[in-house]
């Protein structure tokens, strides 16, 4: 086996980098919204069933093919099978997309903590600001490079000195502040114009209990298939980046604890961003205040945190910062990830390498950035949005590509090198796998079945 000098220094290093990949704007803006709108705790229980089972599945593979193989995806997949290099950098693809966008919203996340910390929370909370904003030529842009610079430079300090020491102090703060804004929300009293009184505990109550009404085989399925997608956009696999930080994971560390801590810090922080935002907007704008995805944080949130007064701007500044920390250590497994495969590609340095990356990604995130002015464009994607081109990039690399590559990876897994490959990487020091019939099952015969259906939904052949 090559011998690698990069490493996380042990198992707590190595769960905070992951949990850092894993929890991020899926978590904050896209787990709240989605949970809204797919009737409450109904999604939350769906959620939580798939999390234990299909979340586990694809996580374990993930990390136990990084560690066994000790490279990242493209070297992993070869290594696994010579025939499937294919799915290596197909998945080596994915990071590669995302990166020309994740910074943009980096910038934005950025732009809005600058915003609420230089006192500007009134602007923030007006109509067009969040539209004039992307909409100019330059501010977005500025936001992000400087967000995309500060990714390369903590890439560039490697594995330990860099991901796993930002990480560390980061993801604990990030937990905290997630903990201290939802006990907040919870305790918000607002009384409407006609004067009836909204509780956050109200709130609290409309987000975890199952709302059944409706329910069709295919409003369920709808549910089901959105729970699917936002897991494994989630917990960051199926695009090789657990694959990436499983190579750096030392062979003594206990796989089966660090699969189950990433999963429940992923999923906490999940449950309890919705636990922050849906109580406030529900206070303040009832249940049609939920905007979706970016306006849920850019254009919802600025106009709760305005309607909170004076302690809105306080709840304003934790709460972006909150979000720059999510952002922030996903960026960087994003492009930590992408270095690694080019570092065993090219056999060049890591400073090397992440400086012609930089140069190419300062480059691409501008031209994202302009996505809304300079360069606009509007397409009509296969799932009936429309979108601009950092629209397209998420479209492409998250609905179209990831199911596609998870179906592949678990026929391989599944099938062809069969799932003692990964087993035996659990088991590598005498551990016990405790959910290795769940596993074979689910890796062989559900969750290829379930990734085929979510590919033919998310690309439109099925509707
Ligand atoms: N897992 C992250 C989230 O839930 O927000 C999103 C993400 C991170 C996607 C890193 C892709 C990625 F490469
Ligand atoms: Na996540």
């Amino acid at each position: 086996m090559e011998k690698k000098s990069n490493h996380f220094s042990g198992q707590l290093g190595f769960v905070l980098a992951a949990a850092g990949s894993a929890v991020g704007v899926g978590n904050l803006w896209r787990f709240p919204y989605l949970a809204a709108k797919d009737g409450g705790g109904l999604f939350l229980i769906i959620y939580f069933i798939l999390v234990l089972t299909f979340g586990f599945t694809l996580l374990t593979s993930d990390i136990a093919i990084g560690r066994r193989t000790q490279k990242s995806a493209i070297g992993a997949y070869t290594q696994m099978h010579p025939k499937w290099k294919f799915l290596g950098i197909l998945t080596f693809l994915v990071p590669v997309l995302i990166m020309t966008y994740y910074a943009v919203i980096g910038g934005w996340i950025t732009k809005y903590a600058v915003v609420y910390i230089t006192g500007q929370a009134q602007a923030a909370a007006t109509d067009d600001y969040f539209t004039s904003f992307i909409t100019s030529s330059t501010s977005p842009v500025i936001f992000a490079l400087l967000f995309m610079g500060v990714t390369a430079l903590i890439v560039y300090n490697g594995v330990e000195k860099g991901i796993e020491k930002v990480s560390k102090w980061m993801m604990p703060i990030l937990l905290i502040l997630v903990v201290i804004i939802a006990v907040y929300s919870l305790t918000l009293r607002h009384t409407d114009t006609s004067g009836q009184v909204h509780t956050g505990l109200q709130g609290f109550l409309y987000y975890l209990t199952p709302d059944f009404t409706g329910l069709t085989v295919p409003r369920f399925l709808q549910i089901l298939l959105d729970a699917m997608s936002q897991l494994f956009f989630s917990l960051s696999v199926s695009m090789g980046i657990m694959i990436t930080y499983g190579s750096y994971v030392r062979p003594e560390v206990n796989l089966n604890k660090a699969v189950n801590q990433i999963e429940i810090f992923d999923t906490g922080v999940a449950f309890l961003a919705g636990a922050m935002i849906i109580p406030s907007v529900y206070v303040f704008s009832g249940t049609e205040g939920m905007g979706a995805g970016p306006s849920l944080m850019f254009v919802s949130l600025p106009k709760v945190f305005s309607a909170m007064g004076k302690a809105g701007i306080f709840v304003g500044v934790l709460f972006f910062v909150t979000a720059i920390f999510a952002t922030l250590s996903s960026c960087i497994s994003v492009l930590e990830s992408i270095t690694a495969n080019c570092m065993e590609i090219f056999h060049t340095s890591r400073k090397k390498t992440v400086l012609v990356l930089s140069a190419i990604y300062l480059a691409a995130s501008a031209v994202i950035a302009l996505g809304y002015s300079i360069f606009y464009v509007e397409v009509n994607l296969p799932n009936g949005s429309v979108g601009q081109l950092l629209d397209i990039m998420d479209y492409i690399s998250n609905s179209v590509m990831m199911p596609f590559i998870a179906l592949l990876s678990t026929i391989l897994i599944g099938w062809i090198v069969t799932p003692d490959y990964v087993i035996d990487e659990m088991e590598r020091n005498g551990e016990k796998f405790h959910r290795k019939k769940l596993y074979c099952v689910m890796i062989r015969f559900v969750a290829p079945v379930m990734m085929f259906i979510l590919f033919l939904q998310s690309t439109g052949i099925l509707s």
